[in-house]
């Protein structure tokens, strides 16, 4: 039986930090309300040149150089983002010509948070049916770009970055155990860009108004969120015949320390097993995973035969999960 194994990570953060104090002196709020309702203590901000495409190049190349192969033997990209470059060309195809592989299938999928895990859904697919050997799966964000920097309510929660998986469709026990991908477009109005689509074109006159940026009715979405995301945990586990106490890491999209501590606390698993880095980084959405697994290899806290739980919940509303052995 052939699985995705996932050979190679890696992650580009942009340089410039913005603090919560940073954020004191731009609208209405305190470092105090931040830490305590999200976890969060500061994020990145990509340079106004830095593009999507910036950053999801680099972290692919870097996962690229962990995997220790020739980017020649990639021959399917698969770019998760909220935020893209442009409505066309996909992010993917950009990617694929910075990195110097012309000719290999390259698409974006857009589920906004849980983005990274349903490319990681569709590469596992092309992987075990054997359409694709080899296959870069990046989840990217500039975020920065689609917030209201006047609304507290949104603007003290999110960053930008990009993270990278490289997978390897191969004979063996180890690599992508299952993936579950959900749906619920009722909830769509809970978190969404109204602009920037055919439905809503920008005018002429490029007037910015709120249906330009991100708007979220938060306080409803992290009950949805906490409900769903315990659910797609158990199915997880279900599929694979688990208990939860033989996950060895859960690795959570980082969208607010609450969700994810409440999440952890329902299954019982200990906050020791759960890879955290929205303190310093923020919700990245697509890229805020894979993000999290680059770090939890490099610092060794991955070990072969280790049982990787991955789980999100985003924009759509999506929510999906995926069970890895390393
Ligand atoms: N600073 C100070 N006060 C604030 C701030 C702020 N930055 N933001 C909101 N407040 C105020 C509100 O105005 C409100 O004041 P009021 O009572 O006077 O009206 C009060 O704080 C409480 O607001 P709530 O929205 O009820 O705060 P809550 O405790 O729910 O925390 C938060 C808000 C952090 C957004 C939380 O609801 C959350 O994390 N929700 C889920 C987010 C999520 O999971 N998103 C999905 C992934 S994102 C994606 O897919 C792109």
């Amino acid at each position: 039986m052939i699985r995705s194994r996932m050979i190679g990570t890696g992650s580009y953060l942009p340089e410039r930090v913005m603090t919560n104090a940073d954020l004191e002196n731009m609208v209405e709020t305190t470092d105090e309300w931040i830490r305590s309702r999200t976890g969060i203590r500061e994020r990145r901000i990509a340079a106004d040149d830095e593009t999507t495409s910036d950053m999801a190049a680099e972290a692919a190349k870097r996962a690229i150089q962990h995997a220790g192969i020739s980017p020649r033997k990639i021959d399917l990209i698969v770019l998760a983002t909220a935020t893209p470059d442009m409505a066309f060309p996909s992010t993917a195809c950009i990617v694929q010509h910075r990195i110097g592989i012309a000719g290999v299938a390259a698409f974006d999928i857009s589920a906004a948070c849980s983005g990274f895990l349903y490319a990681i859904g569709i590469a596992d697919q092309f992987l075990r049916n054997q359409s694709a050997k080899t296959a870069l799966v990046i989840g990217a964000e500039k975020y920065s770009k689609i917030m209201d920097w006047t609304d507290r309510r949104t603007c003290v929660l999110f960053g930008d970055g990009a993270g990278a998986v490289l997978l390897h469709g191969e004979k063996g026990d180890r690599g992508i155990l299952s993936t579950h991908l959900h749906a619920d477009g009722s909830y769509a109005d809970m978190l969404m860009v109204a602009r920037n689509g055919s439905k809503n074109p920008i005018t002429r006159e490029l007037i910015k108004t709120e249906a330009d940026y991100l708007v979220m009715r938060g306080n409803e979405l992290f009950k949805v969120a906490v409900k769903t995301l315990e659910e797609a945990v158990l199915e997880a586990l279900r599929a694979n015949g688990m208990a939860c106490h033989e996950v060895d890491l859960l690795i959570p999209h980082q969208a607010n320390m609450r969700i994810i501590a409440a999440t952890a606390k329902r299954l019982k698993i200990s906050m020791d097993k759960v890879v955290i880095n929205l303190d310093r980084y923020g919700n990245t959405s697509a890229a805020s995973i894979p993000i999290a697994l680059d770090e939890a290899v490099k610092e060794n806290r991955v070990h072969p035969g280790d049982r990787l739980l991955f789980e999100s919940f985003g924009g759509g509303l999506t929510w999906a999960s995926a069970m890895v052995r390393w």
